[in-house]
């Protein structure tokens, strides 16, 4: 991994001709990569975790998303997932979910990664998705480990228990201080190793591991572009910086794609 530069070598100002730039580098044909955060979903009505009204700001993630806090009061845990699940089930993708589904037949070898567990990207029709902390619609049996679709809410018993062998289920999402699911994150390191380039969008990039695989990328020389409204820690190795809503910005891209990019 490099060291992030001290000085910004971003293309900041979001405008036409930065657009255009950025379409023309995805003309060539690279092989490209897209990491989302929940600032994707955000623009769905969907909480993010650290803005203004994020999740983190109201909840303390110790209480709520910890193996810890699941063994102390699983029925609180689940209580917050069931009330987590009820907002997202009524949650549509959003025009940057959709053009992203699109863009996994437009560009050879795309990859999709993604840090959200609402499961936005898989409804917009996007086939092939690592999902890196799992997904809030699957459960996982305590016992024996067995996943599970879990599309009910709200949930009919909580806490929910195993239909096989009566264990308490859990949500099958990955909680602070768990590894992630090794065989996705191992996929994802290989689609950040070889891409040429790495769209980075609504995300604070401040977890790990999610946070170096555009740093992983951009040392093997895939170029970056970032998404948000606002600066992250990854803005300084961007080289394009994008400062909009992906709802947005995503498909003005995509217009440029489909249109030939007519400057
Ligand atoms: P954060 O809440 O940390 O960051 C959301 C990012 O989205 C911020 O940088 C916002 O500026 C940006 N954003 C907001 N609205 C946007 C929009 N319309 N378009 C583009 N960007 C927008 O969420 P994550 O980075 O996803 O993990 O958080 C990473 C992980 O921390 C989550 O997966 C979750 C959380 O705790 C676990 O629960 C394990």
């Amino acid at each position: 991994m490099r060291a992030i530069p001290f000085l910004t070598r971003a293309k900041m100002t979001v405008n036409n001709d930065l657009l255009a730039e950025v379409a023309d580098v995805l003309r060539s044909g690279p092989r490209l990569a897209v990491l989302t955060g929940s600032g994707i979903s955000a623009e769905s009505g969907i909480p993010t975790f650290r803005g203004k009204e994020g999740l983190w700001k109201e909840f303390r993630a110790e209480d709520l998303a910890t193996p810890a806090a699941f063994e102390r009061d699983p029925r609180l845990v689940w209580e917050w997932y069931d009330w987590r699940r009820g907002i997202i089930g009524t949650r549509e993708p959003n025009p940057a979910h959709l053009v992203l589904a699109r863009w996994e037949k437009r560009f050879p070898g795309f990859a999709l990664i993604t840090q959200n567990v609402d499961g936005l990207h898989r409804k917009a029709g996007s086939g092939a998705v690592l999902e890196l902390h799992g997904n809030i619609w699957e459960t996982r049996c305590t016992s024996e480990g067995t996943v599970a679709e879990s599309p009910e809410t709200p949930l009919p018993e909580i806490p929910p228990r195993c239909p096989a062998c009566g264990a308490l289920l859990r949500p099958n999402v990955v909680w602070f201080g768990e590894p992630l699911p090794a065989e996705i994150l191992q996929k994802a390191y290989e689609a950040s190793g070889a891409c040429g380039v790495m769209i980075v969008v609504g995300t604070s990039a401040l977890v790990q591991p999610a946070a170096s695989l555009p740093l992983l990328a951009a040392g093997r020389g895939a170029r970056i572009v970032e998404i948000n409204p606002d600066a992250t820690p990854l803005t300084a190795a961007a080289d394009f910086s994008l400062r909009g809503k992906a709802g947005e910005i995503l498909p003005a891209i995509d217009k440029l794609l489909v249109s030939g990019g007519a400057r």
